[in-house]
């Protein structure tokens, strides 16, 4: 049960005031006019309370906890989120108290279970293992573990799960939403040391494969075989697949091959008590009851830690071609997009677009990049083709730079000539991500819109924040996913406060999505709610509360229940 040492009735903005004092630490109770009850740790030791499985409360908002059986009125909740939400970067959380905290004891079962080698004290280690790709969002773990097998993940899981100490499962950390860093002390549970390839089908290109295998190596490996991944993105020579899966990511290559949902065919997963689930089957067919494994796809690391994945992989054709495209206005770039899938067809891989200014900051900060056309124009595409057959392929390519060009959707463009040029242009696309982070911060949106809207957020959000900061575009147009991002000196509250909920709310107005593919990490749970349902939302939580009882995976993510600590601003 929940310790209560005190009760107080408070009014909103005595509330507000509770949350922003740094003075308190004892544990209250509160009664929000609103009628809600919430109790209130502020510091109390509650260990005890960690069998959150059998005890009735269970969730914080700045160390409130609330009833998972009697859910908190949900219209308060959301505009108490969007009240207090702000970047990472600003926000100082509440690390809750439920969990436990690393013990000498816990070091030595540690080492037990993993050895020597897979205990990591070392503070550079952990100084990178702390921080995202981004350098936007820091942990403090004293404790980074690198399981070699899935029953040593199994065992770490279990002790952790008993003493209730919290986890972040991490892959290759290049996550562009703050999930894969700890947000308190957690303790880090890097995959990459399990990086064996289990088994490689060459009729079917039916891979299985530990989690912590690193994209590029498994399609060098699938390419010798005559086979190529079904996703590929920039983050390609550091993230591993089983962060991929956790994240569903995108990328480069979905238009073509479509999403993980798909190509995965099955996973081996460890439960937060350290079950670990057999679910790595290596068919394409396969109806026999519900499919599990797609609930950690995407998962985020919070309903368990992939071991293991089987993936079908297709045919590594023998042409490609890529194209870089200019266009004056938006209106061209959808019409360029029609007139490809209706002429290219099944041999386009890719299509992506990147505005002027997205351009710019490739070229400014990534080293060795050059401008593919001799005259600037407003938006640019990348068009690539796959296929089997060269003739045809460049037949189908040339019909279609031809119509476009004849009815004005392009004003210039170029094919690449050989393999290096045609690298020259997915580096400028690949590399605007990185060019991002050496302007300076950046908040990123990630968004899925109809694909009529996908450019007029941009312009309304630039009139929005007129010269407060650079907004620059880029995306994946074949799938209505763009990359909107806001550049600035350094993060800043009040340039936040013009960008969010505005993003959001525009987002949601057009029935879109608020993560197309980056998921929501520590960034955006209190964002959920504008593309998920409260009902949605609610049975999350369920399958949360089922796989997951005591929270200790990946905690202050994904769900706005358990990320309710990072909207408030209450240091400890
Ligand atoms: P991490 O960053 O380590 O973790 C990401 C999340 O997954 C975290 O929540 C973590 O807890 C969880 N996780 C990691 N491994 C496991 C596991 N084994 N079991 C359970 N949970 C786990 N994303 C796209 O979708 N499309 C893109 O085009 C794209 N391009 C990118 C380009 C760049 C330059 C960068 C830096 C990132 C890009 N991303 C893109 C972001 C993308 O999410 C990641 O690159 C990738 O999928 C994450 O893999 P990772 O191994 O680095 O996972
Ligand atoms: C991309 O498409 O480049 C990635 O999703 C990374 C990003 O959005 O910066
Ligand atoms: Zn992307």
């Amino acid at each position: 049960m929940w310790r209560r040492s005190k009760h107080a009735c408070l009014r909103a903005t005595q509330f507000a005031k509770l949350l922003f004092s740094p003075h308190l630490a004892d544990s209250s109770y509160l009664h929000i006019s609103t009628g809600l009850h919430l109790p209130v740790l502020l510091s109390a030791d509650v260990q005890s309370t960690c069998n959150a499985g059998e005890s009735t409360g269970i969730r914080i908002v700045c160390g409130v906890y609330m009833n998972w059986k009697r859910p908190l009125n949900q219209q308060f909740w959301k505009h108490w989120q969007r009240g207090l939400a702000t970047s990472p970067g600003a926000t100082k959380v509440f690390r809750d108290p439920r969990f436990a905290k690393l013990e000498e004891s816990d070091m030595q079962h540690f080492q037990e279970i993993v050895g020597d080698k897979g205990v990591i004290v070392d503070s550079s280690e952990l100084e990178v293992a702390n921080t995202d790709w981004m350098n936007k969002y820091h942990g403090q773990s004293q404790l980074l573990l690198r399981p070699q097998t899935t029953q040593q993940v199994a065992e770490i899981l279990k002790f952790c799960n008993s003493r209730c100490l919290a986890v972040v499962p991490q892959g290759g950390n290049t996550g562009l939403v703050g999930g894969s860093v700890p947000v308190f002390d957690e303790i880090i549970l890097n995959l990459g040391a399990m990086k064996s390839i289990l088994s490689f089908d060459e009729v079917s290109g039916i891979l299985v494969c530990e989690a912590g295998c690193i994209l590029e190596n498994l399609d060098t490996f699938v390419g010798t075989k005559g086979f190529t991944m079904p996703l590929d993105l920039g983050a390609k020579g550091s993230c591993q697949i089983g962060g991929n899966v956790s994240t569903n990511a995108g990328g480069l290559r979905l238009l073509r091959y479509g999403s993980l949902h798909g190509n995965v065919l099955g996973l081996e997963v460890v439960l937060a008590n350290g079950t670990v689930v057999d679910m790595l089957g290596t068919l394409r067919k396969d109806n026999t009851g519900y499919d599990l494994k797609q609930l950690f796809i995407g998962g985020e690391g919070t309903l368990g830690v992939v071991t293991k994945v089987s993936i079908l992989t297709p045919p590594k054709l023998a042409s490609t071609n890529v194209a870089f495209l200019a266009c004056e206005d938006y209106e061209s770039c959808q019409n360029a997009l029609k007139e490809a899938k209706k002429q290219l067809g099944e041999i386009l891989s890719a299509f992506e677009f990147i505005d002027r200014p997205a351009l710019d900051m490739a070229l400014c900060h990534l080293e060795g990049t050059r401008d593919p056309l001799p005259s600037k124009h407003n938006f640019y595409l990348l068009v690539e083709t796959t296929g089997s057959n060269e003739a045809h392929d460049k037949e189908k390519l040339d019909a279609f730079l031809e119509a476009g060009m004849e009815l004005g959707y392009f004003v210039d463009g170029t094919v690449a000539q050989d393999s290096t040029q045609a690298g020259s242009f997915w580096e400028i696309r690949e590399g605007i991500s990185e060019a991002l982070v050496k302007a300076g911060a950046v908040y990123k949106y990630d968004l899925s819109v109809p694909i009529k809207s996908f450019y007029r957020i941009v312009e309304d959000l630039r009139a929005q924040l007129g010269n407060a900061a650079v907004v620059v575009a880029y995306g994946h147009l074949g799938d209505g996913n763009v990359h909107l991002n806001v550049s600035a000196p350094k993060y800043d509250e009040q340039l936040l406060a013009k960008i969010e909920p505005f993003v959001y709310e525009w987002t949601a107005a057009c029935k879109g999505s608020v993560s197309a593919e980056h998921g929501l990490g520590f960034m955006k749970p209190h964002a959920l709610h504008y593309s998920k349902s409260e009902e949605a939302i609610h049975l999350m939580e369920g399958f949360k509360k089922l796989l997951d009882p005591k929270g200790i995976l990946n905690p202050y993510k994904v769900l706005p229940a358990c990320a309710a600590t990072s909207t408030c601003f209450v240091s400890v």
